[in-house]
């Protein structure tokens, strides 16, 4: 017998139709009616902050909605403005203003490296390559980016003009920085501060789901540094409110928040600020602690049974994991270089994953271990088949 008939006589509900699905990191069905509920008792917003919001203009975005951007980030009001749905899209907006007017202390070129550490968020890597401009992957440290490995980085390349994180339950390793870490990261771009961007994308700012580490402001840090014009903050309500319709908001110097104003002044003529005035009555009415409480109430129960079905694995030494604190995903290193195999394998089993090398730069894992797993979006009756089909093929192949 081989591996898949083996599996399908230990797995008897697997039917050769239901696709099973972990690829996405997608807010649950049940997540989104939350916000629906509450939504459904809100009166559409037409006027707020004495603007009119039916109109164009206000590029900055709603004050009463940059609030809720600073409260979500931690950061000052004047230095925080509230933009359309999806902090990706910001992402990729700072970047071409990089790229093609420079920011104060920023310029990026095709001659331009930019440090990422890995396993990281895929769309990020695919971002920046679209740009031409050259990723150079770092490991993670138990407590953020791995420092040693960016000094000796620094001391051998040269234009190396920029640093892409998630500081909080980063995707998809889950590592939560601690501040002696972005101290000592910041302390090592103080050198290169003339043109160095520093993009810190903040998903998963509010998203704990065990205790995780109080963090200072990234912001304070680099300003004690003098990096503050370096510093690029994103964060979004996708995965607090609706994904793909809640609101994003960036987080830089004064200087480099009306040269984004300039360049974006170009791409759209304001933002949408009805979605933003439904945003800020939303939270009105629920605080964001008591909306992150009800999603977690979700989707810890999920995070939990992930865990317990591939601990034994774990503890038997056929993977590697970090039991996550918060985010969304859970980063599986396996003990053999065999990843495309077992994504092979779920894959003619009917689950589907993401392609091995994804959450690396250029799609390359160099050790072809890593698998990324999401398993937000499924209900747990579906997740405990995804993940016992995993299981199941990894068990087998390592
Ligand atoms: C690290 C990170 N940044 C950004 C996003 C996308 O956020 P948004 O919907 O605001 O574009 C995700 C979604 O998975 C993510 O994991």
């Amino acid at each position: 017998m081989n591996i898949l008939e083996h599996i399908r006589q230990e797995l008897p509900w697997l039917d050769g139709n239901t696709v099973y699905d972990l690829t996405r990191g997608k807010p649950a069905p049940e997540q989104l009616d939350i916000t629906q509920r509450y939504c459904s008792d809100l009166t559409i917003p037409y006027e707020m902050d004495g603007i009119d919001l039916r109109n164009y203009g206000n590029p900055e975005g709603l004050p009463s909605a940059r609030m809720l951007g600073s409260s979500i980030l931690k950061t000052n009001f004047e230095e925080t403005h509230a933009l359309d749905n999806s902090s990706l899209t910001l992402m990729h907006q700072i970047i071409s203003c990089a790229f093609f007017l420079g920011f104060k202390k920023s310029k990026l070129s095709s001659d331009s490296k930019i440090i990422c550490p890995v396993p990281g968020y895929d769309r990020h890597f695919k971002l920046i390559e679209n740009f031409g401009v050259e990723m150079i992957t770092v490991p993670f440290q138990k407590d953020g980016p791995d420092l040693d490995a960016i000094e000796d980085l620094l001391s051998k390349e040269s234009n190396v003009h920029g640093i892409v994180c998630v500081p909080r339950h980063s995707n998809p390793t889950g590592h939560t920085f601690s501040d002696d870490n972005v101290q000592q990261l910041f302390e090592l771009l103080v050198p290169l501060k003339d043109n160095f961007s520093v993009f810190w994308d903040n998903a998963y700012a509010c998203h704990d789901i065990d205790e995780t580490i109080q963090q200072t402001p990234a912001d304070q840090i680099a300003k004690r540094l003098g990096l503050e014009d370096n510093l690029f903050q994103v964060g979004s309500t996708s995965k607090i409110t609706l994904a793909g319709s809640g609101i994003s908001f960036i987080s830089s110097s004064t200087e480099n928040l009306s040269k984004f104003i300039d360049f974006r002044n170009a791409i759209t003529p304001g933002p949408n600020k009805m979605n933003q005035g439904m945003h800020v009555k939303y939270f009105e009415s629920v605080s964001i602690e008591q909306q992150m409480n009800e999603l977690k109430k979700i989707i810890k129960p999920k995070f939990e049974l992930v865990d317990d079905i591939l601990k034994p694995l774990k503890d038997s030494g056929l993977c590697s994991y970090e039991k996550p604190t918060g985010g969304y995903f859970y980063s599986i290193d396996s003990a053999k270089s065999n990843a495309d195999e077992i994504v092979q394998n779920c894959s003619d089993l009917g689950l589907r994953l993401l392609p091995v090398g994804s959450c690396f730069p250029y799609g390359k894992d160099p050790d072809k271990k890593n698998i990324r797993l999401a398993p937000t979006f499924p209900d747990l009756a579906s997740l405990e088949r995804c993940v016992s089909i995993f299981k199941n093929v990894l068990k087998y192949l390592n």
